[in-house]
């Protein structure tokens, strides 16, 4: 048994401490990240696999994420999901509103930036959704900032899910007060128009909202991430 346990040991030293050349990120991916990420189509899953996902889907990451962002929050990661990605696992319901059980939620592994680099690269090249992209036509505005809030929390209701503000808002979505450094803008108005064209099982709901309201919310979602 002892043997055993050495030689499975010695193997698994050699297969995670491989010289990474350009062409093998895939490979990389594949070793450190698919664990949790899926990174092909994973639309036609059902609402059960969807809540056992450990990670959200990278599938259409370069159609999503800033490259700076990515590769920056790649080498050194912080929290984008108060809640964490299995959000209904680590909240506790109570009459004083949602409290997150910080024991359950976990730092994500960081990479050297030489890998980050490699591996902001494999992510930017998967842009499936590169249709849905093409359809968003944003320029980023301004707006007064307590009309932005107003419309964000009350009339939209945004904020019952997603934070504009550190620690105040809801957390069952990925918090959006640096959205605009973290997303492209086209991504952002696409999937506020229509959440499910990206994530058919999300628990967001559509709203059908108009040019001009997505106009109004990207503006806010821009003043409050400067
Ligand atoms: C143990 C599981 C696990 C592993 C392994 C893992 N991740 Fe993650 N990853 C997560 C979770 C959970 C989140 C959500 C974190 C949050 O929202 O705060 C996440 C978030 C991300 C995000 C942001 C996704 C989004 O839609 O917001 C990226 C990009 C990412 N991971 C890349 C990677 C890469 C690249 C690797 C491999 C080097 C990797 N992850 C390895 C669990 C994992
Ligand atoms: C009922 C809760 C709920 C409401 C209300 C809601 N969202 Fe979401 N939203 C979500 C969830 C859940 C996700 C996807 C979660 C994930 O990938 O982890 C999401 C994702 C997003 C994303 C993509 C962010 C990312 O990092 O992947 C944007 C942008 C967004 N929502 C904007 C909005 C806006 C703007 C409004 C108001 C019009 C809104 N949401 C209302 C729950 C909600």
């Amino acid at each position: 048994m002892k043997k055993y346990k050495l030689i499975l040991f010695s193997t698994l030293s050699l297969l995670i401490t491989p010289v990474y050349a350009n062409d093998n990120a895939e490979q990389l991916f594949n070793e450190r990240c698919a664990a949790c990420h899926s990174i092909n189509d994973n639309s036609h899953i059902t609402l059960r696999e969807r809540l056992q996902e450990k990670a959200p889907t990278l599938y259409y990451a370069g159609n999503k994420f800033n490259r700076a962002w990515l590769q920056t929050w790649l080498a050194a990661p912080s929290k984008i999901r108060p809640g964490g990605y299995s959000f209904f696992n680590n909240v506790n319901v109570t009459d004083e509103g949602d409290v997150i059980d910080e024991s359950k939620i976990t730092t994500h592994i960081a990479v050297n930036s030489t890998l980050a680099a490699l591996l902001t690269d494999y992510l930017m090249a998967q842009t499936p959704k590169s249709d849905l992209i093409a359809l968003e036509k944003v320029t980023l505005g301004k707006i007064n900032r307590s009309l932005g809030s107003k419309d964000f929390n009350k009339f939209k209701g945004c904020g019952s899910c997603h934070q504009d503000e550190e620690g105040y808002g809801g957390v069952s979505g990925p918090q959006l007060y640096e959205s605009i450094q973290r997303l492209q803008p086209e991504f952002i108005a696409s999937y506020t128009r229509n959440p499910e064209a990206w994530d058919p099982k999300t628990l967001m709901p559509n709203r059908h909202l108009n040019d001009n309201s997505i106009k109004k919310l990207l503006n806010y979602l821009n003043v409050i991430s400067q």
